[in-house]
Parts: structure tokens; C-alpha cells; sequence
């Protein structure tokens, strides 16, 4: 991945942010989550396009934890499939998609499962290597959002276990988040297949922060059936830079 490439993504996520805190965005300036599915009302500061996105590094960037060969097929098939298979979707059922993703999944309810599926599936990939970078010693994020953590869990390490529970626990394929919820305090979950908390149909519903996909395709060359092992390793991976960026969009 080209320094390019990593410098035209950084603009992308900054200046999505300014712009969505442009439009009000800022958690201060809009009204509160709703308990309903009211996704239209979350502020969704860090859009969404469309189409796949370059990867923000190598294939064997971050091989500590997950080995080049998984991380080529999983991004250069699987999520590419989703992202090919979600404006088939799109073009069939009228989307207009100029408009944010996050407008589709708030309303995942009216659409297609193939709808439900890709724009699911493209969304929570888009976000995933998001959350990931090389290797980092001592990762763990900082500022407000290692304060929210604290708060909310007690310690960073019992929220490691928390958040690894529900992804070691969730059954079969599926994605486990930390989201901010209807009430704004950061929560642990985890949703089936590609739903996730953006969905109005989903069980849990928020602004995801941070996103890991459990999925088999995501760990099986090197873990095989060793879920855990691969979400234990997972966590030196973890872009707590983008979370925060993420989490302070919603500050
Ligand atoms: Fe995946």
C-alpha cells in the first residue's frame, strides 16, 4: 500500500468528519440516540461509500496476527464480493449510491436480503481494516475514549475480556462490537452473519467503534478451529487511533 494511498485514506476519514460534524453531526448538536431503530438518527460521522476502499497496508502487515495468505483472500474475495454483490443490490432495488451506506443499513428492514447481506457485509469490512494496523507494543488507546472504557467496564483488561467473550462466544459466523448505545455509553455486543448495529432490524443497535470479524474465513488458515487463540492475538492489531477517531466523532 502505497503512502499515497495511506495519505488519500486519512484525508477521506478527516474529511468525512468534517463533515458530517459540518452537518451537526457532533453528539452535543443532535438529539439523542433513539431506542427504535433510528438509525437516521445516529450521527454518523464516519461515512461509508459505496466502494471497497484500498487496504490501508500490506497483506503481510500484520502477520503477528493474521497471516498474508487469510488476509489477501479475505479482502481481495470476500469483501470485494460484498462490495460488487452490494451495488448489484443497490442498482436493482434504486439506491442512490451518492448517498452514505449508513442511509441503506438504517433501513435494511425495506430491502433485500441480498440488500441485507452485502450492504452488511461491505460496511463491516470497510470498518474492520479500519480497526486494524501493524503490530503496536503496549496497545491500548488513550484520552477520552481510555477514560469511557474505564469507566464503563471497570479496566481496559476486563473489557478485553468482555469484548473477547462475546466474540469468542458469538455462534458461527458473525462480528462482535463495541457501539455506543441509545443512552451514549459505550456497550459490548455481537450480531449473526453480516448484521450489525447501524442495522434497524438488528438486536443491538448504535454507532460501532470497533469491529472484529469472526467469521471463519477471518482466522481458519492459521487458527483453524481456534477462535479464541485468534481473538486473543487480535487485540496488538487493534488501530485504537481509528476507534478514537471513531468514538470522538460522537464527543
Ligand atoms: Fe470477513
Amino acid at each position: 500500500m502505497s503512502k499515497k494511498s495511506n495519505s488519500s485514506r486519512r484525508d477521506f476519514i478527516s474529511n468525512t468528519i468534517k463533515g458530517g460534524l459540518a452537518l451537526g453531526f457532533g453528539l452535543s448538536a443532535v438529539s439523542p440516540l433513539t431506542s427504535c431503530a433510528a438509525v437516521k438518527n445516529i450521527p454518523v460521522a464516519v461515512k461509508t461509500g459505496f466502494d471497497q476502499q484500498p487496504l490501508p497496508y500490506a497483506y503481510n502487515a500484520l502477520e503477528n496476527a493474521i497471516d498474508a495468505m487469510t488476509m489477501e483472500i479475505h479482502y481481495s474475495k470476500h469483501a470485494a464480493g460484498y462490495a460488487k454483490n452490494v451495488k448489484e443490490a443497490a442498482a436493482a432495488e434504486a439506491v442512490d449510491m451518492t448517498k452514505p451506506l449508513e442511509d441503506v443499513l438504517a433501513k435494511i428492514s425495506n430491502y433485500s436480503a441480498k440488500m441485507r447481506n452485502n450492504a452488511g457485509g461491505h460496511y463491516n469490512h470497510e470498518m474492520f481494516w479500519q480497526c486494524m494496523r501493524p503490530k503496536t507494543d503496549d496497545n491500548k488507546p488513550t484520552g477520552k475514549l481510555m477514560e469511557a472504557i474505564t469507566a464503563q467496564f471497570t479496566s481496559f483488561e476486563y473489557f478485553k475480556k468482555q469484548f473477547g467473550d462475546a466474540a469468542k462466544t458469538r455462534f458461527g459466523s458473525g462480528w462482535a462490537w463495541l457501539y455506543i448505545n441509545k443512552n451514549k455509553k459505550l456497550t459490548i455486543g455481537s450480531t449473526p452473519n453480516q448484521d450489525n448495529p447501524l442495522m434497524d432490524l438488528s438486536d443491538i443497535k448504535g454507532f460501532p467503534v470497533l469491529a472484529i470479524d469472526v467469521w471463519e474465513h477471518a482466522y481458519y488458515l492459521k487458527y483453524q478451529n481456534k477462535r479464541a487463540e485468534y481473538v486473543d492475538n487480535w487485540w496488538q492489531l487493534v488501530n485504537w487511533d481509528y476507534v478514537e477517531t471513531r468514538f470522538n466523532s460522537l464527543a
